[in-house]
């Protein structure tokens, strides 16, 4: 029996200091596989590159999928199962006649995870919106349910004309800066807001954009806020319902 300890590549470097800042040091991401066979030099090697050993970990066939899609199209940028299975708990939570956003589709795997969540629900909606127009393509000619779609374009261009919503997975960097201000005036009452991506703060322009926005969070009176350190980090905040 052999056993391979599987560092997540966006995990290096993460729980480093920045610019002399000291900040909280965030667990480690890591997923133990086992085999019944001894592995070799070259195994060990696609391990390491491959995506596949997180699909290996027991995901949700719909973001094993995904993770497969992102595998093809190259894309290194896909939610971590952490922040994916509680994008999931989220999504199940919304109410009947919830509205779920994601800003930042990429390969599709928070909304593989989204839809894993909602299950075979069919009255709630799901918006996801990506820049790049060939990936929001491949993720709709993808065989997503009825409820849910993937606009291609700016987010912060579009998302002001899309109601307001339930759930918003806020994945793009635009809505951790300029973007921020329309992303939270999209949430409803007891909506909840999702930022992941806020651990590694270790070039000064990334710390100074992470302080800046877990101030704006913080000090938004219609919000409240919990960081989240695991995995990539996370802010998730939930607009009371009275403002
Ligand atoms: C971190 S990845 C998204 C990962 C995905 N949400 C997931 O959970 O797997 C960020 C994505 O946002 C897209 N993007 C960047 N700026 C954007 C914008 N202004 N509007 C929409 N999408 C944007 C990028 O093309 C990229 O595919």
């Amino acid at each position: 029996m052999t056993q391979f300890d599987f560092p997540r590549s966006r995990d290096e470097g993460a729980h480093e200091e920045g610019s002399g800042h000291p900040r909280k040091a965030v667990r480690p991401s890591r997923v133990t596989l086992t085999f019944d066979h001894p592995l070799t030099p070259a195994d060990m090697e696609r391990l390491q590159r491959s995506t596949d050993a997180r699909a290996a970990v027991g995901v949700p066939l719909g973001v094993a999928l995904a993770l497969d899609r992102e595998h093809r199209l190259g894309f290194t940028k896909s939610s971590d199962p952490e922040v994916g299975a509680l994008l999931a708990a989220l999504a199940a939570s919304v109410p009947a006649g919830g509205r779920i956003l994601e800003t930042g589709t990429g390969a599709g795997v928070g909304l593989a995870w989204i839809v894993h969540g909602l299950g075979s629900r069919t009255d709630a909606e799901v918006l996801s919106v990506e820049l790049d127009a060939a990936r929001a393509a491949s993720v709709r000619a993808s065989g997503l349910p009825p409820w849910a779609s993937v606009l291609a374009g700016d987010a912060v261009e579009l998302i002001g004309a899309q109601g307001t919503f339930d759930l918003v997975f806020a994945d793009t960097p635009a809505a951790k800066d300029v973007g921020l201000a329309d992303v939270v005036a999209a949430l409803r009452p007891g909506g909840m807001l999702l930022i992941d991506d806020i651990a590694d703060a270790t070039h000064p322009a990334t710390y100074t954009r992470i302080t800046t926005l877990r101030e704006r969070l913080l000090g938004d009176p219609r919000l409240v806020v919990a960081e989240l350190a695991c995995a990539t980090g996370m802010f998730l905040a939930t607009r009371r319902r009275t403002d």
